[in-house]
């Protein structure tokens, strides 16, 4: 099976998910119409494995690409690597009749499409995401950049790709882990915008979980399409795609005081809960609807548990730095229900005083804390 669907920004791409995706037509004629040098990127844990396969992928076709790797993690998705790649590009002698070809999760896409954006002022990126946090998330849309010594995702811009090929086989082999980010991220989206999503993914668990291929390939086809409607009415975050940053406000903050221990997904998790406390305190939300969703996020194995709410004023001055805080305050996206975030006056997002937000913490503190 192979679903597509079109991301309808300047310039239009296409999103193809499906299985054993190189084999399809569509994808072989992708490549072989595009008429450039193309060069894989990726990082050092999967240049061996899936790097090589996509090289001799491609190889089939009759087309040669070249395979550069970056140190795999975070800490890598800095100016210096960015630096590396666009030396070894030009040693190589690459201009701008180049694609590349990001292969990997959201560190690998980010910055492979921030060096795409300005290498020889701009060549085309191909994203071929490996993690389902990534297929759902980091590579539609068209954010990228690397991080700095100041905050994450400092450095970058918006440039959109070329096509992203989102083959569900990566995500057999997914540690649980990596699995659940993605998940988060998916009943995210749903959160904000789709009750019948929310409801499908607690009722299709056992599929879910089992990664069956059809079942995977609907449900990123679904997360995908929630998250295109709002990219293509405000590509540039001025408005309706904050919503998308739900549960991030608190979750960033989480990562932050705890020192990047908890995965994204745990996070954003406890995050979205906190979120919705503050709709609740807010009068928006039921406290039965907080329950059903805390539910859910168990139900996925969400732990649930941090030690991040213990010190008020750190929290609160990790929030600080969220690049999305205006003027030092704290906005957030409130829920009205599942699937219908609070809209006020065309304001996606609420600023909520200090002493609601202060009861929040204390909320958090009691409910999450690990010990
Ligand atoms: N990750 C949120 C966004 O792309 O806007």
């Amino acid at each position: 099976m192979i679903k597509q669907l079109t991301i309808n920004l300047a310039p239009t791409y296409p999103i193809y998910i499906g299985d054993e995706l190189l084999t399809h037509d569509v994808i072989k004629n992708l490549f072989t119409n595009l008429n450039k040098k193309l060069v894989i990127i990726t990082d050092s844990n999967l240049v061996a494995t899936i790097g090589k396969t996509l090289q001799k992928q491609l190889e089939q076709y009759g087309l040669t690409a070249e395979l550069l790797a970056f140190p795999a993690g975070e800490a890598h998705k800095t100016r210096e690597t960015k630096q590396s790649l666009e030396d070894q590009l030009l040693q190589r002698k690459y201009g701008r009749d180049t694609c590349l070809i990001a292969l990997g999760g959201g560190v690998v896409t980010d910055l492979v499409g921030f060096l795409a954006a300005t290498y020889c002022r701009g060549v085309p990126a191909i994203y071929v995401p490996t993690t389902l946090l990534a297929m759902v998330d980091a590579s539609i849309g068209g954010k990228t950049g690397v991080d700095t010594p100041y905050g994450k995702n400092l450095i970058g811009c918006f440039y959109q790709p070329k096509a992203v090929l989102m083959n569900v086989n990566y995500l057999l082999s997914l540690s649980a882990n990596e699995y659940r980010n993605g998940m988060v991220e998916i009943i995210k989206h749903a959160m904000i915008a789709d009750a019948d999503l929310f409801h499908r993914i607690k009722h299709q668990y056992v599929h879910i979980m089992e990664r069956a291929p059809n079942c995977l390939i609907e449900l990123i086809d679904e997360s995908c399409l929630i998250k295109k409607s709002m990219v293509e009415k405000d590509e540039k975050d001025l408005g309706m795609r904050q919503l998308l940053n739900f549960g991030h406000t608190i979750g960033h903050a989480i990562e932050a005081v705890s020192h990047y221990q908890l995965s994204h997904g745990e996070a954003v998790a406890i995050g979205m809960l906190v979120e919705c406390y503050l709709s609740m305190q807010y009068g928006l939300l039921d406290e039965a609807v907080l329950q059903e969703i805390r539910t859910l996020l168990e139900q996925y194995h969400l732990p649930l548990q941090t030690n991040a709410f213990a010190d008020k004023e750190l929290f609160l001055e990790k929030m600080a730095l969220d690049k999305k805080s205006i003027n030092n305050k704290a906005y957030f996206v409130l829920l009205e229900k599942i699937g219908k975030p609070y809209v006020n006056a065309g304001q996606f997002t609420t600023r909520i005083d200090a002493q609601l937000l202060d009861q929040a913490l204390d909320w958090a503190n009691s409910q999450f804390n690990r010990t």
